[in-house]
């Protein structure tokens, strides 16, 4: 039998995609998980930072437009440098954990 590679490449694409989706979701869950154990403190599970420690420090809403429209970059740079009472996690989180928690706070839900 010939192998064909038209015929090939459904199936390359189906263990592609197989292997490919479980790995975002573990991305996602492990953003979560760094997001619950850092920054719920402040910010709270929903990112609106209506925790008693959010409210009394300030914590921006996370979901508002103003956290929103900031590019990935800057984002990204507060949560490794910090910014006024919010602590640098730069010591803490690698580049990448920084970039997950960015794209995690990229999907909260909105208000
Ligand atoms: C001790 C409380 C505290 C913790 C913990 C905390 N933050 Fe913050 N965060 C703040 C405060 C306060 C601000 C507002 C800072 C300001 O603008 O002066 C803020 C602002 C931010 C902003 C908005 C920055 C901007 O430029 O508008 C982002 C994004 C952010 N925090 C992400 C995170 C992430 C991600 C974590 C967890 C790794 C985290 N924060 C943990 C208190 C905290």
């Amino acid at each position: 039998m010939q192998l064909n590679a038209s015929r090939l490449a459904p199936v390359v694409l189906v263990c592609l995609a197989i292997v490919a989706i479980p790995l975002s979701l573990q991305a996602q869950s492990d953003a979560a998980k760094v997001f619950k154990a850092n920054c719920t403190l402040c910010h709270s599970e929903d990112g609106s930072g209506n925790s008693p420690t959010g409210k009394a420090l300030k914590a921006k809403d996370l979901r508002s437009d103003e956290v929103q429209g900031k590019a990935d970059a800057d984002l990204a740079d507060v949560i490794a440098k910090g910014k006024g009472k919010m602590p640098a996690f730069g010591a803490k989180l690698s580049p990448d954990k920084v970039k997950d928690l960015v794209a995690y706070i990229r999907q909260l839900p909105k208000k």
